[in-house]
């Protein structure tokens, strides 16, 4: 059976306190590969010290909508320093979520938009986060993105949507939320996605797939969500992991496989 990767996953996270090293021992070994984005300065640099620590951990670097207000003037220019570690992959997780409005709106977009920036500039790929947030995020990736390539993590749009960024180029995150007994209309993208456009994803701790939805997630979970989007597709799981790590490394190009 192939290994496969889970594209996003938070090892800093406060529900890792107590077993953290044991966690990202189990998933090095049993996973060919996971990305940890940063959603801070220090949630990034924890990031970047994890994929030193272990061969098969990537990291991104960036602040999340919640943290947007979080930003100094010279976090970017910190992330640009810190972009030179070999296995920084991308700029990211970033984006808008207005659901929760953690930051002022104006902050997110503008933050959102710097980091795009520097993505462009660093000829990094983007880990994009939405939430409730889908006409502004198409409307700066539409103006401000261009050439950009990146990834919609944990892909919660319309099909409609879904097209429009397949056009664009990106690439469509599913997780654990593809497996929730309710998500007819996630799962019509699901099946719509090309295999040349999919990955996967846990978004560990948060989100762990059905039958274990409420309970903290761990990155080896990824299996559970190749297993129910293979079903969804009709794809044998070898198929679709050779696909998801085939596009991992198209998207992440300092990703050698
Ligand atoms: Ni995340």
């Amino acid at each position: 059976m192939t290994r496969i990767f889970d594209s996003h996953a938070h090892f800093d996270n406060d529900w890792y306190d107590e077993d953290r090293e044991l966690i990202m021992q189990d998933a090095t070994q049993e996973l060919l590969g996971i990305i940890n984005p940063g959603t801070d300065l220090e949630t990034s640099r924890l990031a970047k010290e994890y994929a030193t620590q272990y061969h098969n951990i990537y990291a991104g670097l960036g602040f999340h909508p919640h943290d947007a207000k979080k930003m100094q003037s010279t976090d970017l220019q910190t992330f640009a320093e810190w972009a030179e570690h070999p296995k920084v992959v991308a700029i990211g997780e970033i984006g808008l979520d207005y659901y929760y409005d953690h930051s002022p709106r104006e902050v997110q977009r503008r933050v959102f938009i710097e980091h795009i920036d520097l993505a462009k500039q660093l000829h990094l790929p983007i880990i994009v986060h939405d939430r409730d947030a889908h006409g502004d995020i198409m409307e700066i990736i539409k103006t401000e993105a261009k050439g950009v390539p990146g990834v919609f993590h944990c892909y919660s749009g319309s099909l409609e949507m879904a097209k429009e960024l397949l056009k664009m180029g990106y690439y469509l995150s599913f997780g654990g939320s593809a497996t929730f007994k309710n998500a007819h209309k996630l799962r019509e993208v699901v099946r719509f996605v090309p295999l040349e456009r999919i990955l996967l994803e846990t978004d560990s701790p948060y989100l762990a797939p059905e039958p274990y939805r409420g309970k903290r997630n761990i990155p080896n979970m990824v299996q559970v969500v190749l297993a129910r989007v293979a079903q969804e597709r009709g794809e044998s799981t070898e198929t679709l992991a050779q696909a998801t790590n085939k596009n991992i490394s198209d998207l992440f190009a300092k990703i050698k496989l």
